[in-house]
């Protein structure tokens, strides 16, 4: 092997570890996720043809380990405790004065205590033990002296390095690994359309997807973490412990930026109020705030009581759980038809907020559960901000009159169409698809939503009024709307309506595997979305695909590709994606071999006119595949007009901006193709 190969390969894992950090630590990337899948494709190539350049430590290691038939145990290099709880600020004074006593009696002279305050994170916890710098063992707590081997499905967890830079010869690391808040929203809304049972709350989530045997699980269920801790150590040592939090953020680690270090116990006070104030806005679940003395020297003098070290304490906030009870079972209609039960309840206050009504999830969730109208029920708010009934209480199942357990309408609550279960599905659908107003509701809140088109200003309240009022009547009309109509509704200003139009406009370039998740496929959440679009490269490709084909994607078994296919043939399916096609939105990867060799990369056409050898929707592909764009309306950003047989007024506008026009042949000269056809 030539020793530059070695060097380039040597380097490329050092670019691909920096821009990890760069995106995943800091959310600062540096360059666009096109040039970083040339980096990893690029190393990716090398390691192919040179095996034994691949290093456990290589970017290109992350996914793709095996499935293990069991975790091996490992005893932690130093025991991973817990701490003792405070639940008011009385117990926390007292906490500090102990330790006051204990230090007096140690003889150790305090000037000033400083302590440090972060969040108690609601994931699972882990070790990281780095060697020399790089990753050689991750760890579940276990017991804390001993915990489980799951060093291949931490790897698949991008933000955590796989090796770090000017680093001793031993480091372990440690930190909650946890599933942020719209993950778990998505991976449920994922689990509940395949009819699996969705996860309590995110930590669950999290503690499922690490605890996987097979890591190309864990890779597809986005996880990150937050770094708070150092355990063993040689070569290096901390006299502090945000000394210590400073090194892990300075070496790659994500720490989370809103520790902060205190001089007096008023400010820890402070700062535990404000992070239970936040404690809703985050990205993340947290059930408290962690406490610790920053001097770790004076860790070591107040030692350990029981498996709780004295130093540190944590300030825990009320339960999100309550009591009250279920007064009716009310269902709703999905996007895709199915009906979905929910609890209207007696209000009752959650943490802080009141709750009124609850979800039930699905019909499965419901039998599971044995929820009743009329039962005193354990409601919980976790992860998703809608509060969930979590079960009834074991009075309310004793209760002599609990009426039978509640069954689906016959009629759609939206509509009135009869309902239906087809044959082994566990859920009751209303059949009229597409043409039920509260599917079509629920049709465009998914699709403007923001994992999906992320169009901002267009929230469930405007999309009620706007369907109400006629604006729109199906989910491409969004593409149609514009100043003067929204302006003249009652109560927009003209400023919010050019806002409104604005972002619409701007979700026109969400690339294809967000446009492919939004069309609101049965199944096809966000991550399904991602590898369809990854392995199709475009919607023409996947409208051609085979069941056998789109069996083949990551993460899709037979049902589900029958599914995706059958969806796929709907005629309001094949209606939709021609009309936001119209629209100019993006209907093929911008990844992949297509975008990068694309010679029409970065380049906009209109059609128009019938051209002599290609149908619209090839000349479209053919673009697209080639790394261009169609639009409908010609404007200064357009860079070509094709021309074909009787042109439109489109032609004309071209000639007026000047925009130049081309015909077919010069198309496909153009994009490459003209030899191949
Ligand atoms: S320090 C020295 N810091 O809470 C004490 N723990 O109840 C060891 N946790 O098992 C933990 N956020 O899973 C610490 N900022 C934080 C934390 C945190 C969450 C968890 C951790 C630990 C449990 C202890």
């Amino acid at each position: 092997m030539p020793a530059e190969v070695a060097r380039r390969a040597e380097e490329l894992r050092e670019q691909i570890g920096y821009h990890d950090w760069r995106y995943y630590v800091l959310d600062d990337p540096e360059i666009s996720d096109d040039e970083y899948d040339r980096l990893l494709d690029e190393l990716r190539a090398l390691e192919r043809e040179y095996p034994q350049l691949v290093t456990p430590d290589s970017p290109t290691q992350r996914v793709g380990g095996k499935p293990a038939p069991q975790f091996r145990q490992v005893r932690h290099l130093q025991p991973m405790l817990s701490l003792a709880n405070a639940r008011n600020e009385g117990e926390l004074r007292a906490w500090l004065e102990r330790n006051l006593r204990i230090l007096r009696r140690e003889g150790v002279e305090v000037e000033q205590l400083r302590f440090v305050t972060e969040p108690k994170i609601d994931g699972l916890a882990i070790s990281l033990v780095y060697e020399n710098g790089v990753l050689v063992r991750g760890a579940t707590r276990g017991d804390g002296e001993i915990g489980e081997d799951v060093t291949s499905n931490l790897k698949t967890i991008a933000a955590i390095p796989l090796r770090i830079p000017d680093a001793p010869p031993l480091i372990e690391v440690r930190g909650e690994a946890y599933m942020p808040r719209h993950e778990f929203v998505r991976v449920n809304e994922e689990r509940i359309a395949r009819g699996e049972p969705p996860f309590a709350n995110p930590r669950n989530a999290a503690a499922g997807s690490i605890r996987q045997l097979d890591p190309n699980i864990t890779a597809s269920r986005p996880l990150s973490i937050w770094c708070y801790g150092v355990g063993a150590t040689e070569g290096i040592d901390f006299e502090s412990h945000y000394a210590s939090l400073e090194w892990l953020r300075e070496h790659r680690f994500r720490v989370n930026p809103d520790v902060e270090l205190h001089a007096d116990v008023e400010e820890v006070v402070a700062a535990c109020r404000r992070w239970e104030e936040r404690r809703d806005s985050l990205e993340y679940e947290i059930d408290g705030v962690v406490v610790k003395i920053d001097d770790l020297r004076l860790w070591r003098v107040l030692g350990v009581a029981g498996r709780e070290p004295r130093a540190a304490i944590a300030w825990k906030f009320p339960p999100m759980t309550a009591t009250t009870v279920l007064k009716r079972i009310g269902w709703n209609v999905g996007r895709t038809g199915h009906l979905v039960p929910f609890a209207e309840l007696e209000p009752v206050q959650v943490s802080g907020v009141v709750v009124k009504t609850a979800t039930l999830h699905n019909e499965e969730d419901l039998r599971r559960k044995d929820v009743r109208e009329g039962d005193e029920v354990i409601v919980m708010r976790a992860g998703d901000v809608i509060p969930q009934v979590v079960s009834p209480t074991s009075r309310a199942v004793r209760r002599p009159d609990r009426p039978p357990p509640p069954a689906p309408p016959k009629r759609c609550p939206s509509c009135g169409t009869p309902t239906v279960k087809p044959p082994g599905s566990v859920w009751t659908v209303c059949p009229n698809r597409w043409a039920c107003p509260g599917q079509l509701f629920q049709a465009i809140k998914h699709f403007v939503s923001k994992g999906a088109m992320d169009i901002e200003g267009l929230g469930e309240e405007n999309v009620r009024r706007f369907l109400a009022e006629g604006l729109i009547g199906h989910v491409a009309d969004i593409y149609e709307l514009d100043v003067e109509r929204v302006a003249a509704l009652h109560g927009f200003g003209r400023k919010s309506a050019e806002k409104l139009v604005a972002a619409i406009e701007r979700s026109r370039e969400r690339p294809f595997e967000r446009v492919l998740y939004a069309l609101g496929i049965p199944g096809v959440g966000a991550v399904n979305a991602r590898n369809l679009a990854r392995h199709f490269g475009s919607i023409d490709r996947l409208m051609e695909a085979s069941v056998d084909e789109i069996e083949q994607v990551e993460g899709i078994g037979p049902i589900l590709a029958r599914q995706i296919r059958e969806t796929l043939d709907e005629p309001y399916i094949r209606d939709l994606v021609a009309r936001l096609r119209r629209a100019g939105l993006r209907f093929a990867s911008e990844s992949g071999e297509a975008r990068r060799d694309g010679r029409l990369a970065g380049k906009t056409f209109v059609l128009t006119g019938t051209l002599p050898h290609l149908t619209r929707e090839q000349a479209t592909e053919l673009i697209e595949r080639a790394g261009g764009r169609v639009t409908s309306s010609v404007s200064r950003r357009t860079d070509f007009v094709v021309v074909g047989d009787n042109p439109g007024s489109k032609l004309e506008r071209a000639r007026e901006l000047g925009v130049r026009t081309i015909d077919e042949a010069q198309l496909l000269e153009l994009a490459g193709e003209d030899g191949r056809r």
